[in-house]
């Protein structure tokens, strides 16, 4: 099975780098994808052409819709959040509206693509609510495992928290049960 692992972090070595690795480890045949040090554009500095044409995108190269159909193609994937003030970071958010280039005039896709197989992991002491709220743009119903640093007697912003024996795991215990 085939399994992509989103780590959506633009710090490139702290808990969702390592959270993602540990994930991927568990598979044959896992792939990860980090947001850290990628040019994706944000929604915005257009004129909105692909809700006329999907195509037209200007940014449509950048490497969003490939990590969409990366998802699509998947038996499963891991979308790994970190929490920026109580809500998913600005990177989840950036997907969450390219899906528009990739989707638009497709639904049968879009069903596809709701109905992949996903799996989050969030690293955050707070606002869990808004990331269920959140998550539901890509999973009617998200399955979601929240990583408290606290809980484990960490400090987040220090990026070590799959030092903590326990973390490691829960993570594990999460990414064990079946599909
Ligand atoms: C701008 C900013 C805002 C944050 N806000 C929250 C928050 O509201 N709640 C929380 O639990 N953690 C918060 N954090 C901590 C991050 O979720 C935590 O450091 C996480 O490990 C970041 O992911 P990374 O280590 O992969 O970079 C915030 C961090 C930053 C940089």
């Amino acid at each position: 099975m085939e399994v992509s692992v989103l780590s959506f972090s633009g710090r490139a070595n702290g808990n969702c780098a390592a959270i993602a690795q540990e994930i991927a480890e568990q598979y044959a045949d896992a792939a990860v994808y980090s947001f850290a040090g990628q040019a994706f554009h944000p929604c915005g500095p257009c004129q909105a052409e692909c809700f006329q044409d999907r195509a037209a995108c200007p940014y449509a190269d950048d490497g969003i819709a490939a990590l969409y159909h990366a998802v699509l193609r998947s038996g499963l994937s891991y979308f790994v959040v970190p929490n920026y003030c109580d809500y998913p970071c600005s990177q989840f958010f950036l997907f969450n509206e390219r899906s528009q280039c990739v989707f638009q005039g497709l639904p049968q896709l879009l069903d596809a693509y709701l109905a992949a197989p996903k799996r989050f992991v969030v690293v955050s002491n707070t606002g869990r609510n808004n990331f269920v709220e959140a998550f539901k743009q890509h999973a009617p119903e998200p399955d979601i495992l929240f990583l408290s640093a606290k809980r484990y007697g960490k400090t987040s912003l220090r990026g070590d928290l799959m030092d903590a024996p326990q973390a490691r795991e829960d993570l594990r215990a999460y990414v064990c049960r079946k599909v």
